[in-house]
């Protein structure tokens, strides 16, 4: 007899149904099969009346695209797991017509809105040769189908589609200012239709069939017009930037700095490794406690850690805002001060620098003398597990605290970076601690891209949704790898009144465990 998987499916005739429900069939599994088999055999064998899309069946005209298993997917390019249930879903933000398939009316008057063709003064009198150099430009962003999976996913579009246009509309943007025929200003259509309301959580870059950066390829690089032109960055961003021009610090400085505090160099009797610590602005500036944490782990793990005084921003908030003249003079002195040392691995505790500096400074070193640094970045977490290893980690000092904890997966880390399971890790090497999973722990928190600074209420919003996972989940403490994430949900956890849930960073839960369950 053929194995069975067990597909749930969502199911909603409004014109008879009182309320959507679901449906759960029992489908024969054939190795190497899709989603849109699994709907084929219902729709042929157990159902005639079920409603869904598909027209090419080959990930080419985005028609098949549903929710499966929580994430937006092309329904015709997404195997089936065999041992995983199957669920699926129609499309977020679209009302259902019938099952799973969904009216895009909404959205495709948000792309009517931009004029999204061509715009010329007058009509090529006889046909044209384009240029291979014409084309390169809008590589990166012109493959899109129309499937909708990122306007689905996009947390800012969930909480603010009038504002902000979305992914795709932005992307449609780009891919039309990037091209020389078009007469229009692409970016100031841009500007207007929310192009600083993106807060570059990457989650249209994941349930994208074809892998379309949307936030580094279309939405940075039009804010970096932006910003030439006079129109960007937003008001609440400049502070930043210009404190990251003037003192190589995006914040000011109210208490003495982590790095006014702590050695040059940190021995350890027998070193196992040696690395130079970066701080990030936020962890020198104001959460100072996290970088004694983080040093103390190290120590506690016999590495070495060299801490060089005159290192200064990663400069993210630039990058992410277009101000590219204030982030490649950081890059260069922090890439000099770094290199100078000698050390071949940096260490972190920050999503955002370690991204930016994994990311966007190798790009502005090849620009600049045609090398990358000469040096490996790590986030700590990653350090820790991949680069130490689990199994060699010093978990006899590790003391019990008692506690129940959830983590916050920080936007930059866990897509930015791909590091999921190694803060998880490590957390639950402490004794005591008990872990639970908090529903969408990938939910972008809402402060990244410079929507915290530049889109106070947006960004809040954003940490209201993601607090109601928190809260949800019954845990005491909301773990996370990122400075910025840990003040944005600090700041929603005190205005909703949940103070009681307090906010780490796993070097602070780690350092505590190793200082025998001492409060930070
Ligand atoms: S990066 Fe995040 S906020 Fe920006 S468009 Fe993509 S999904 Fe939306
Ligand atoms: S950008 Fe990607 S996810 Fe968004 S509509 Fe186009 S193909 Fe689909
Ligand atoms: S059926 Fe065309 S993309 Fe899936």
């Amino acid at each position: 007899m053929a194995e069975l998987i067990r597909a749930k499916i969502f199911r909603y005739n409004p014109d008879i149904d009182e309320a959507p429900h679901y449906e759960t069939f029992d489908v024969p599994y054939v190795e190497g099969m899709v989603v849109l088999d699994v709907l084929h055999h219902i729709y042929e064998k157990c159902d005639g009346s079920f409603a869904y899309r598909w027209a090419c069946r080959a990930g080419q005209c985005g028609s098949c695209a549903v929710i499966i298993n929580g994430k937006p997917r092309i329904a015709c390019r997404t195997l089936v797991e065999r041992v995983k249930p199957l669920t699926v879903t129609p499309l977020l933000q679209f009302p259902v017509i019938k099952d799973l398939v969904v009216n895009l009316e909404r959205g495709l008057r948000r792309i009517a809105r931009i004029r999204p063709y061509v715009e010329r003064v007058k009509p090529p009198s006889r046909p044209e040769i384009i240029p291979r150099s014409a084309i390169e430009p809008v590589k990166g962003v012109r493959e899109c189908i129309e499937c909708w999976a990122c306007v689905s996913a996009c947390p800012v579009v969930g909480e603010a589609w009038q504002e902000f246009a979305g992914p795709i509309v932005h992307r449609q943007l780009a891919r039309l200012e990037f091209d020389q025929r078009d007469v229009e200003d692409r970016v100031k259509m841009a500007f207007i239709e929310g192009l600083y309301d993106c807060t570059t959580c990457r989650m249209c870059v994941e349930v994208c069939p074809k892998e379309i950066d949307i936030p580094k390829k279309a939405i940075e690089k039009m804010r970096a017009i932006a910003v030439q032109s006079g129109l960007g960055p937003l008001e609440g961003q400049l502070p930043f930037i210009e404190g990251i021009r003037k003192t190589g610090r995006s914040v000011e400085k109210q208490t003495p700095p982590l790095l006014e505090q702590v050695p040059d160099v940190v021995q350890v009797p027998n070193p196992i490794d040696e690395v130079a610590y970066f701080t990030g602005c936020l962890t020198d500036y104001r959460l100072q406690p996290t970088g004694f944490s983080t040093i103390e782990v190290l120590k506690r793990n016999h590495v070495k850690v060299h801490i060089p005084k005159s290192q200064s921003s990663c400069a993210s908030p630039a990058f992410r805002t277009g101000a590219l003249d204030v982030a490649k003079e950081q890059v260069k002195k922090n890439v000099d001060v770094f290199e100078k040392l000698g050390v071949n691995k940096v260490v972190a505790g920050c999503a955002g620098c370690t991204l930016t500096m994994k990311t966007d400074f190798p790009a502005i070193m090849q620009e600049i003398r045609k090398e990358e640094p000469r040096y490996r970045v790590y986030d700590l977490c990653e350090y820790l597990v991949r680069e130490i290893g689990l199994e060699k980690l010093n978990t006899g000092d590790l003391k019990e605290i008692k506690m129940t904890v959830t983590y916050h997966d920080p936007c930059h880390l866990n897509r930015g970076q791909g590091i999921h399971d190694e803060p998880r890790q490590l957390i639950q090497l402490i004794p005591g601690i008990k872990f639970v999973e908090m529903e969408e722990a990938d939910r972008c928190c809402g402060a990244g891209g410079g929507v915290r600074a530049g889109r106070r209420p947006l960004s809040m919003m954003l940490a209201r949704r993601k607090a109601e996972f928190i809260i949800n989940s019954g845990a005491e403490a909301c773990v996370t790898e990122c400075p910025f994430c840990s003040i944005q949900i600090g700041d929603i956890m005190r205005q909703l009144g949940y103070e009681q849930i307090k906010v780490f960073n796993v070097a602070d839960l780690l350092a505590m465990s190793y200082m025998q369950g001492a409060k930070l």
